[in-house]
């Protein structure tokens, strides 16, 4: 908690849409939480574009170009050392983090979902695929979930969660786009949570 803001490291793959969110919320002089570094493992994606428009540290730790999973895993535990991170903040980080890491990190890892968890999770539902699934289930409510990261995808404690109505008529891309509009929403009320409490017991 440096000059009493949770530090944060952004972990991202694409887009960053929810990176943006987090950046806005961050640059309130009044949210409790900073955005040290925002790591990518993919090159060159649009989310790297928007941390160095605000003038945030990035990492690339490309999987591509390590051996192993736990190769690929020393890299990240090397970008973040010594930079007084709190919590990491999966924001459409498209890589499974092994229970090796997560331990290194108990309770300070969180992701956003698109779904209403424990509905339409786990291994393989991200994406359109989720909101395939919300789809093809008939459920009358999808939204977003904002968890703790445990070994088991999609399955740490909830944070908290939004919902969305789906409607008569929605496809895959209607449904996304109210969804990830609660996901932006979600994400820094759940950062600002974690914020709060640890400045409760500090
Ligand atoms: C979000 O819907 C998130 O829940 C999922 O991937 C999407 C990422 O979007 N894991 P963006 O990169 O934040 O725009």
């Amino acid at each position: 908690m440096k000059e009493g803001k949770l530090q944060l490291a952004v972990f991202i793959s694409g887009n960053g849409s929810n990176l943006q969110a987090l950046i806005d919320a961050c640059a309130a002089p009044d949210f409790p939480a900073r955005i040290a570094l925002v790591l990518s493992n993919r090159p060159g994606v649009f989310g790297v574009k928007r941390a160095k428009r605000a003038g945030i540290e990035t990492a690339l730790v490309d999987h591509k170009t390590f051996p192993t999973r736990a190769a690929f895993e020393q890299a990240i535990a090397k970008a973040l050392e010594g930079r007084g991170i709190d919590l990491i903040c999966l924001a459409g980080f498209m890589r499974i983090l092994t229970a090796d890491f997560l331990s290194q990190w108990a309770e300070q890892v969180i992701n956003t979902h698109p779904s209403l968890l424990p509905r339409h999770g786990g291994p393989g539902m991200f994406g359109e695929h989720v909101h395939r699934a919300v789809l093809d289930s008939g459920d009358t409510q999808s939204g977003a979930t904002i968890h703790y990261v445990i070994p088991e995808v999609d399955q740490g404690p909830v944070i908290l969660q939004k919902t969305v109505p789906v409607l008569p008529g929605d496809t895959v891309e209607t449904l996304a786009e109210r969804v990830i509009a609660q996901e932006h929403k979600a994400y820094p009320e759940a950062v600002r949570m974690i914020a709060e409490k640890q400045r409760e017991t500090s």
